[in-house]
């Protein structure tokens, strides 16, 4: 192959950044010790406002986290041990790991094998008796199946928790993810569409599930500015049940210049990623990711390909990134692993002296969530936090490194034969 790498181009600067006005707003705050409140703070309420505009929901509350949204909503849904809780293997650790804080079980589901949506039938094969509540994540942006999730959510009369961390603003039928569950959760921390830093989002309608989760990490001055006087929750929102969750101010601050954006930027990012996806699509040998008819991706958290070895030689993955990266294409395997790969979900006795989940929690091998092993080993991520602008001439050199590593393949087959 020819020494000087296919791509010279620099990365656009990555994901997130921020305007003088909200660094000036920011500053202002810290130079007059504005940095705390222990009810709402203006900031978090301005948020707290567009996130019910946005989605069209009668609740939100800003929480510090997008772990934190999740760990909320499974308290507020009253979890605990002897519950079983659906959730995907493919996902955060995030989707399933707070449950462990309420002693419930986490049991795994397997996803479609090509775009690592939730594979409905697997999901619907794993209820129990002991079945209380169902996790879906919008995974890489792309909407599950929710009218499937929740015909079987409804015939067991049980919630369902959407994690919508990755899917700001995506769609399916024209509705938000978030807005499709009983309770809908966003991380607005890190590279995320809307970012504060740190921090997260719980959605929802249903007001007891609200005034619940103020319990969890919203306790005294919050909670009791807003429970209604004949609230089941205010005697124990008094002390709250040891979660400090609260969104920091200057997070909603910083997430509040992204949430005005949202859209426009969500317009400009697809384009981008479309764009990448029209260029990988000339290779046989990649799947660019899928997004079914009906749906839309909003923020695209993770541009994720799946490369199929067969079409190229048989050339293994490591090797196939190890060359791309020759090219100076910014790739790599992913770092997540699907759930069933950790050590949580493969050893019972996790070390946490408070968990008894009441029952056989399961632990899980490969054989038993085929299809995620099988996608996790052909992932390739592709440098998406980078890509929230237009990007045509580097984008062409990352399919022309492409080009070069096929040409390569083909070329080392044909001296073998
Ligand atoms: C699917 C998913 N769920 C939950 C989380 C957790 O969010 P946070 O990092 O804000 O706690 C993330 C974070 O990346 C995520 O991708």
């Amino acid at each position: 192959m020819k020494s000087q790498p296919a791509v010279t181009l620099p990365l656009p600067p990555a994901w997130p950044w921020y305007s003088e006005e909200t660094a000036d707003r920011v500053r202002r705050r810290v130079l007059a010790g504005d940095v705390f409140a222990f009810g709402r703070d203006p900031a978090v309420h301005r948020l707290e406002q567009w996130a019910r505009e946005y989605f069209g929901v009668s609740h939100a509350l800003a929480v510090s986290s997008g772990t934190a949204a999740l760990w909320t909503a499974f308290h507020s849904l009253g979890l605990g041990p002897g519950d079983e809780v659906l959730v995907p293997t493919y996902t955060f650790h995030a989707t399933a790991t707070p449950l462990f804080l309420l002693g419930a079980s986490p049991v795994l589901y397997d996803c479609d094998p090509l775009t690592a949506r939730a594979d409905v039938r697997d999901l619907e094969s794993r209820i129990t008796a002991s079945t209380k509540a169902i996790g879906v994540t919008h995974m890489f942006g792309l909407p599950a199946d929710m009218e499937a999730v929740s015909r079987i959510a409804r015939a067991r009369g049980i919630p369902v928790v959407e994690d919508a961390a990755q899917a700001h603003g995506a769609t399916v039928g024209g509705r938000k993810t978030g807005t499709l569950g009983t309770v809908g959760c966003l991380s607005l921390g890190g590279q995320k569409m809307i970012s504060g830093g740190m921090g997260g989002l719980l959605i929802t309608d249903d007001s007891d599930v609200y005034q619940r989760a103020l319990t969890m990490g919203h306790a005294h001055e919050r909670a009791l500015e807003e429970l209604p006087p004949d609230s089941r929750w205010r005697a124990p929102a008094e002390t709250g049940f040891g979660g400090n969750l609260r969104m920091h101010p200057l997070s909603a601050e910083l997430a509040l210049e992204h949430c005005a954006s949202l859209d426009e930027r969500i317009r400009v990012r697809t384009s981008v990623l479309e764009g990448l996806s029209d260029r990988l699509s000339r290779f046989p040998f990649l799947v660019p990711p899928q997004t079914p008819a009906g749906c839309t991706r909003g923020g695209w958290y993770g541009y994720k390909v799946v490369y199929r070895p067969e079409l190229l030689s048989g050339m293994p993955v490591p090797e196939f990134v190890d060359l791309l990266k020759r090219q100076a294409l910014r790739v790599a395997r992913p770092s997540t692993r699907p759930l069933h790969q950790t050590w949580p979900f493969q050893n019972r006795d996790l070390g946490l002296p408070g968990y008894d989940p009441h029952g056989s929690r399961p632990v899980y091998i490969d054989a038993d969530l085929p299809q995620a092993t099988e996608l996790y080993s052909h992932t390739i991520g592709f440098p998406d936090k980078h890509l929230h602008v237009p990007a045509d001439d580097l984008l062409d050199q990352y399919a022309e490194g492409i080009a070069r590593v096929a040409d390569y393949a083909l070329y080392r087959r044909e001296r073998k034969d």
